[in-house]
C-alpha cells in the first residue's frame, strides 16, 4: 500500500491545502482548515461502483438481530441488545463510569458465548485486569490490549475476530498518517471512520467510548454522532450512586428507554425498585414537598419534587431549578401568581428533582407548583398523596399519557390518594382518585393554600 498523506480541508467552502494556516486561502474564512487523510495517495482511483439498485420490494429484511449483552438495563435502552455490524458511542463525564460498564458488558457478553476485544487507551492491562476481577469480568473469550494505535488496533481485530469490540476510549486513537496530536478533531474522527469501516466489513459490534466535556457536547466529535449508529449517554450525579443510561439516537429502535445501575463496590448493579431509591431519604411532614407519579420512557417512576421559597434581596429575584426545566418553573410560578392568587414572582424560589433524578415530563407540572404553594404558605401535603397533571397557561391541568401506569406504581410505593387532572377514568385498586379541573382546585384539594 502507498504511503498515506494528509491535507487539510476547509470545512466552509472544501479548499484544500497541504499544510495547516489560520485562514482558509479559498474563501477567508478563520480556524476553518481540518486535517484528513489523502484518500488519493493511498492508490485509489475511482472504481466502477459494486452496489447495484434493486427495488425495494425484493430485499430481504436482514436488519437487526440484536444479540443481548448479558446486562439487563442495556438490553432495555438498546431494545434487546447490540445487533452486529453496528457502532455504538457510549457518552459520559470522566468518572461516571463508562469503563466500569462496558468491562462489565464484555465480561457478560463473553459468558454469553461471545468473543470480545477491549482495547485501553488509557489503562495498562493490568489496571483493567485488576478491575476485571473485582467485576467478575475475567474470562477466557474476554481478549485485552493497551493500544491507541489505529492500524495496530486494525491489525489486533484481524487477529482476535472478536464479535464485540469496545475502544477506551476514541479520544486516545491516533493514526500516524496523521500530523494533528492525539484528541484533535481529525485524530478522533479518523479513528472513529476506521473503527466504523471495521464493523461493516466484519460485522463486528464496535462499542467506543467517549468523554464528554463541561457543557455537554461529546469532546470534539459532535461530528461522530452522525457516523454512528447509535449514541448512548451515561449520566448521573457522581456524588450519588445513582447512573442513567439513555439512548439519544438509535438506528435500530426508539430512544424512550431508559437504563438505570446504581454503582457499588462490585460495578454496576440494575436498580430493581427505582421508585424505591427515588423516596428512600424522604421526610415527610416537611412544606415544600410533592410526590409525582412520572414516566421517564416507558418506565414509570415516584419522585419527590421539593421547592423552597425565601424572601429576595434582589431586584431580578433568583430562579434554581435542578433536574426540572428553568423555563417551565418560570412559567409555573406565572400561572400561580396570575390564575392562583399566591403572590411568588417576587421571591426567590429553588426546585429541584430529589436523588439526582432529571424530570422532562410535564405531567410534573402540578408537583413542581404545589410544592412551591406549599413552601409558601408553609402547609406540607400529606403523607400519602401524588399528584400529576400538566398546567396550562390558562391554569388549567391537563391530561397526561399513561395516566394508569403512573397511578399503579404510585399505589405499589404504598400512596392512598392522586390529585389528577378532570378526565382521568379509573383508579388501580386501593387508589382514591381527586380530580382536578384547575391548579387551583389542586392546590384546594391538597390543602396548600394560604389558611
Ligand atoms: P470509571 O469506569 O473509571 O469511569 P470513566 O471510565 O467513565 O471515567 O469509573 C469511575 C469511578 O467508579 C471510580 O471513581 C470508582 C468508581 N467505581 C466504583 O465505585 N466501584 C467499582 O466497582 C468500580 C470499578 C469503580
Ligand atoms: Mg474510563
Amino acid at each position: 500500500m502507498a504511503k498515506t498523506k494528509s491535507l487539510h480541508r476547509c470545512t466552509e467552502c472544501g479548499a484544500e491545502t497541504p499544510k495547516w494556516a489560520g485562514r482558509c486561502d479559498g474563501c477567508g474564512e478563520w480556524n476553518t482548515l481540518v486535517e484528513e487523510l489523502d484518500i488519493r495517495e493511498a492508490g485509489a482511483s475511482v472504481p466502477s461502483p459494486s452496489s447495484v439498485p434493486v427495488s425495494m420490494s425484493e430485499i430481504a429484511d436482514d436488519s437487526s438481530e440484536a444479540r443481548s449483552t448479558g446486562l439487563s438495563e442495556v438490553d432495555r435502552v438498546l431494545g434487546g441488545g447490540l445487533v452486529s455490524g453496528s457502532v455504538t458511542l457510549v457518552g459520559g463525564e470522566p468518572g461516571i463510569g463508562k469503563s466500569t460498564l462496558l468491562l462489565q458488558l464484555v465480561g457478560a457478553a463473553a459468558r454469553g458465548g461471545a468473543r470480545c476485544l477491549y482495547v485501553s487507551g488509557e489503562e495498562s492491562v493490568g489496571q483493567v485486569r485488576g478491575r476485571a476481577d473485582r467485576l467478575g469480568a475475567v474470562h477466557p473469550d474476554l481478549w485485552l490490549v493497551a493500544e491507541t494505535v489505529v492500524p495496530h488496533i486494525r491489525a489486533h481485530l484481524d487477529q482476535v475476530k472478536p464479535d464485540i469490540v469496545v475502544i477506551d476510549s476514541v479520544q486516545t486513537l491516533q493514526d500516524p498518517a496523521l500530523s494533528s496530536a492525539s484528541g484533535s478533531v481529525s485524530q478522533v474522527r479518523e479513528g472513529a471512520n476506521s473503527m466504523t469501516q471495521y464493523a461493516k466489513q466484519h460485522g463486528t459490534a464496535v462499542l467506543l467510548v467517549g468523554h464528554v466535556t463541561k457543557d455537554g457536547a461529546l469532546a470534539g466529535p459532535r461530528v461522530l454522532e452522525h457516523v454512528v449508529d447509535t449514541v448512548l449517554e451515561f449520566e448521573g450525579d457522581r456524588h450519588h450512586g445513582l447512573r442513567l443510561l439513555r439512548a439519544s439516537k438509535h438506528r435500530f429502535g426508539p430512544t424512550t428507554e431508559v437504563g438505570l445501575l446504581q454503582m457499588d463496590h462490585a460495578g454496576l448493579a440494575p436498580v430493581d425498585d427505582p421508585s424505591g431509591l427515588f423516596l428512600a431519604d424522604r421526610v415527610t411532614g416537611v412544606s415544600g414537598s410533592a410526590i409525582v407519579p412520572t414516566l421517564d420512557g416507558n418506565r414509570p417512576l415516584v419522585i419527590e419534587v421539593q421547592a423552597l421559597v425565601a424572601e429576595s434581596q434582589l431586584a431580578n429575584p433568583r430562579r434554581s431549578a435542578q433536574g426540572l426545566d428553568q423555563g417551565r418553573l418560570a412559567m409555573l410560578l406565572a400561572v400561580l401568581e396570575r390564575r392562583c392568587g399566591l403572590s411568588v414572582l417576587g421571591a426567590d424560589v429553588y426546585a429541584l428533582a430529589v436523588g439526582g433524578a432529571r424530570i422532562g415530563d410535564p405531567g410534573a407540572d402540578a408537583a413542581v407548583a404545589l410544592a412551591v404553594a406549599s413552601s409558601l404558605t408553609g402547609n406540607p401535603l400529606a403523607d400519602d398523596l401524588v399528584v400529576v397533571g400538566e398546567v396550562g397557561l390558562g391554569g388549567e391541568l391537563r391530561h397526561v399519557g399513561h395516566i394508569d401506569r403512573r397511578l399503579n406504581e404510585a399505589a405499589r410505593m404504598g400512596f392512598r390518594r392522586a390529585i389528577v387532572p378532570g378526565a382521568t377514568v379509573d383508579a388501580p385498586d386501593g387508589l382514591q382518585i381527586l380530580r382536578a379541573p384547575t391548579l387551583a382546585a389542586a392546590i384546594a384539594l391538597a390543602d396548600v393554600g394560604p389558611h
